[in-house]
């Protein structure tokens, strides 16, 4: 399962990629906006943060589908090849995912809270639909168990989108996910560092260090 930043912040991003095996970044229009800088301007800065191989999510905000597709041309044109244009998964987005499918355009479907809105959004040529893991659960019904559904239709109708499972609200959710094969999950930092977060596995290694200190004295490791 690829793993992926949902957030817009060069610090955030750049410890994340620093640290754990991440694949690209995911945006949205309002994590574009807490950041308070000019729209382009902050995903250029991700684009050449993570360099041009790496998978760069940019959603549009226009409303009709002839819109959405002249954005998807500025959004590619600005910050390459590498980059999906986020389409969120109402009537005028699975219009214009007809259309950015016939131009070549990479597509994630988005803002999808029902297995209903990913097949459609399939069959009009999402490479990705995102289900949102933590607002379908606060709506009453289940986030995990609607991507496991999704993951069923796309593997039993032969459809070649993938999972990009988004809006996470602890880690083992996106573990669930991984544990079922799913092709992608973008998470906020807090929830990819959550992955590892562990007060035992602390305790565990600092006893390690403790001991051999005391062994063999303060500050001695195996390079001294
Ligand atoms: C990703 O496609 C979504 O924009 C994002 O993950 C939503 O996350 P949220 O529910 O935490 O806002």
């Amino acid at each position: 399962m690829k793993l992926l930043i949902d957030d817009a912040n060069l610090e955030k991003i750049g410890k994340m990629m620093e640290y754990y095996p991440c694949d690209g970044v995911t945006t949205n229009p309002s994590i574009l906006a807490k950041e308070g800088k000019e729209p382009y301007a902050q995903l250029k800065a991700i684009r050449s943060l993570i360099g041009n191989d790496m998978e760069l999510h940019v959603q549009v905000v226009s409303l009709t589908a002839e819109e959405m597709v002249i954005e998807a041309e500025k959004i590619t044109e600005i910050l390459g090849k590498n980059t999906y244009i986020k389409v969120p998964s109402v009537p005028e987005g699975i219009k214009a995912m007809k259309m950015l499918k016939e131009k070549g355009f990479n597509i994630t479907a988005t803002a999808i809270y029902t297995a209903q809105q990913a097949y459609l959004a399939a069959k009009a040529g999402a490479d990705y639909v995102a289900p949102y893991i933590n607002r379908i659960d606060n709506l009453g019904a289940d986030g995990v168990e609607t991507a496991k559904t999704i993951q069923n239709i796309l593997e039993n109708n032969d459809l070649p989108t993938e999972i990009l499972a988004a809006s996470f609200k602890n880690s083992q959710q996106v573990l669930s996910l991984c544990e079922y094969g799913v092709g992608a999950a973008t998470a906020a930092p807090d929830i990819i560092e959550g992955l590892l977060k562990n007060p035992t596995v602390t305790a565990a290694v600092d006893a390690f260090v403790a001991d051999f200190e005391k062994a063999f004295g303060e500050g001695k490791t195996m390079l001294n």
